[in-house]
């Protein structure tokens, strides 16, 4: 039988590929708002490999008193019309159809960037992730904004688009739709369903009229706002049946719950550790009752999922968008019959709670994502194949082994433990961030498939890696858990690794100062909390775990909030003293002289890794580069050239944690950007 999502989709005049599309997502790769070189890269890339649509933009911007939240396409400027055309022709001419997303963000936003004007909204309440407190709308604001969305979508249709989506969740069209947002009177006020569409209505109207009906129309909107006061389900079928009646809209893209803060937008993204497509049932009964064509994304990570929601009839295009954004190549590889080699999305949400600090886009662990023209995705082969020896199978040394094979080299790898992952491991100690396992479990799938030598329970000494006679050494051996640096009492302290391997059984009342603020801390508390009497977290920083960017904050907090944990900021831990058969934890800040302690029976520190960098000087002084990387070649991805020690017998390279504390991102991009200049 035909696989179900490779059927074509008739969507009014025009035909779609296939089921898959990608969702609109602001990637943030945006200059002066506009779509230029990266960007472009970047969906066409998709639409070769495949994707029947891609939905670009997210959110792009119609209005002037709309400012980028996070890097948004100024659909306002005319400027974005040739750059738009060159995007939709390249896609075209890749065979995938292109539309935009465009929206007036209302209060999701901050008057304190772009033009510094007001944020509207038809209510004075702020929105909790943004912060600003709107001005509330008057006439003369709707009927500009209305004129404004149909300007961009004129624009759109210039560009010679197929058609575009507007954005109705979380953002000002829905903000009228909302009892709870919408608190005008007259015309657009809040007194019956009608009033509150009629701005929606209006705009539509106001598109319609300039782009005409062989354009398509669609709208990505709340139906069901999950919270009280809200628009509530019942509603939101109303608000479909409304505006599919209106006969101005040629598809509804179905979004369940609010985006007014991290948390509630971690139910519409969900991330690791949530279950998969939350809303398809939702999206599907939307779909028997309007009848009208229904888009839908919410963590349909693989194509299994995506099979199961067309061949039961719940959507007619499926949006896997992270799983696009993790790996471009999906439907060139379900077409080539290696559904296996697709690299999983572990749903890290890496790649949007960067757009949240005002920066790219970018896969946990796929580097070349949003950096399709300096790191293309695809590996070239060399001419002049080595023997390439890698110690640590971490995440690190698996991407340089797994790139360094993909190229035609011959790879050893060497790993101390039975297994692969390094840190991976630890993190996975978490039942809701074992999918991280997958981030290793793929490379080393791969790295069979390519033929590398995975050699593993090997303690790799100087003498083990000369044995393998290589002309390149990559020292991936990852870090420890830095210990000490305590006035007095460093003896009576552990660390977050130790909570975490079981080394150390987390009991009675338990201090965590959390130095580093990443994920260790935080882990380990929410490893430790059901086990400890009681949970203190204490940190220097003026906010918990500022590492730890916010959708990937969200599950911590539900956790320690739930098990009653003290979240403690501004001071920190400068020694412990034993008491009895406890200990004293002595806090100070750098705020006052006071001085706090606490009588506790465990003092947990996370104060990030050391490297594990023993074997690397070893080998140091036998290299023929003594260790030295030239930068300049390594950013241009230019082959190394050094030569210091002309009777090494090898070039040898340091990368990942091993070098200096980072993350999995800048160790899997240490790893690919030097394997693929060998
Ligand atoms: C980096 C990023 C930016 C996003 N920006 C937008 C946006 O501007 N507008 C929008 O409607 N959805 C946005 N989304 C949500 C996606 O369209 C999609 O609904 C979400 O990722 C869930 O689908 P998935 O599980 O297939 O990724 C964004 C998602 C990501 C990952
Ligand atoms: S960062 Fe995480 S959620 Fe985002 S695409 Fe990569 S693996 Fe998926």
């Amino acid at each position: 039988m035909a696989d179900p999502i490779l059927q074509p989709f008739q969507l009014k005049h025009l035909t779609l590929r296939n089921r898959v599309m990608i969702t609109s997502h602001e990637p943030a790769y945006s200059e002066d708002g506009l779509p230029t070189d990266a960007y472009r890269a970047y969906h066409v890339e998709r639409a070769r490999a495949g994707i029947a649509l891609t939905m670009t933009a997210g959110s792009a911007v119609v209005s002037r008193d709309s400012p980028p939240a996070f890097g948004n396409l100024l659909a306002y400027r005319d400027e974005i019309t040739p750059h738009m055309a060159r995007l939709a022709r390249e896609v075209h001419d890749e065979g995938a159809a292109v539309m935009i997303q465009l929206t007036h963000l209302g209060r999701r936003t901050r008057w304190d960037t772009g033009d510094w004007l007001p944020v509207l909204s038809p209510s004075a309440l702020r929105e909790p992730a943004h912060r600003a407190y709107p001005k509330v709308l008057e006439d003369w604001d709707i009927a500009r904004i209305i004129s404004d969305y149909a300007d961009a979508a004129e624009r759109m249709k210039d560009a010679g688009l197929d058609g575009i989506e507007l954005e109705s969740y979380g953002h000002l069209m829905d903000a009228f739709w909302s009892p709870r947002l919408n608190h005008l009177d007259g015309r657009y006020g809040a007194e019956t369903l009608e009033t509150r569409m009629a701005f929606s209505m209006d705009v539509l109207h106001a598109i319609r009229a300039r782009v005409g009906d062989d354009f398509i129309v669609g709208v990505r909107f709340v139906a069901d706002e999950d919270i009280k006061g809200g628009i509530s389900a019942t509603e939101g079928q109303e608000i479909a049946r409304r505006l599919r009646d209106s006969g101005m809209v040629d598809f509804l893209n179905v979004i369940r719950g609010n985006i007014d803060t991290d948390a509630s937008l971690t139910r519409v993204i969900p991330l690791q550790g949530m279950a998969s497509a939350p809303h398809l049932d939702f999206a599907g009964e939307l779909r028997a009752q309007t009848g009208i064509p229904i888009f839908h994304a919410a963590r349909i990570p693989d194509l299994s999922t995506a099979r199961h929601a067309i061949a039961a009839g719940k959507l007619d295009m499926v949006g896997m968008t992270r799983a696009h954004i993790a790996d471009p190549h999906i439907m060139a590889k379900l077409l080539e019959g290696r559904e296996e080699d697709i690299r999983p999305c572990v749903g890290a949400n890496y790649c949007i709670d960067r757009i949240y600090q005002g920066e790219k886009a970018l896969c946990l662990h796929n580097p070349s994502t949003g950096r399709e023209l300096s790191q293309p995705h695809k590996i070239a082969p060399t001419d002049t194949p080595t023997r390439v020896t890698i110690i640590g199978a971490g995440p690190a040394g698996l991407e340089a082994a797994r790139v360094a094979a993909t190229r035609g080299h011959q790879v050893h790898l060497l790993e101390a433990a039975p297994q692969a992952g390094g840190q991976i491991r630890l993190t996975a100690q978490s039942p809701r961030r074992r999918e991280m396992l997958a981030i290793t479990e793929w490379r080393v799938a791969q790295c069979e498939k390519l033929g590398v030598r995975l050699q593993y329970n090997t303690y790799a000494e100087p003498e083990d890696v000369l044995a393998t006679a290589p002309d390149v050494v990559i020292v991936a051996t990852g870090g420890m858990a830095r210990e000490g640096g305590l006035e007095t009492g460093s003896d009576l302290i552990c660390s977050a690794w130790d909570v975490l391997s079981g080394d150390v059984k987390p009991e009675g009342d338990m201090l965590i100062f959390d130095e580093a603020g990443d994920h260790a801390g935080l882990q380990a508390a929410e490893f430790a909390a059901p086990h400890a009497r009681s949970i203190e977290i204490v940190t220097r920083d003026r906010a918990i775990a500022p590492e730890v960017m916010g959708m990937n904050l969200t599950p911590y907090i539900r956790a320690l909030q739930h098990s009653g944990a003290q979240m403690t900021i501004t001071w920190y831990l400068s020694h412990v003293t034993r008491t009895g058969n406890r200990l004293t934890a002595h806090l100070i800040s750098d705020y006052s002289d006071k001085i706090e302690t606490r009588e506790v029976d465990q003092v947990v520190v996370n104060q990030g890794t050391t490297p594990l960098d023993d074997l690397y000087f070893a080998l140091k002084p036998q290299s023929r580069n003594l260790g030295e990387l030239d930068y300049h070649a390594f950013l241009a991805g230019q082959s190394q050239k050094i030569i210091k020690n002309p009777d090494g017998q090898f070039d040898l390279y340091r990368i990942g944690d091993a070098v200096s504390p980072r993350n999995t991102h800048a160790a899997i991009y240490d790893g690919l950007r030097l394997a693929r200049s060998l």
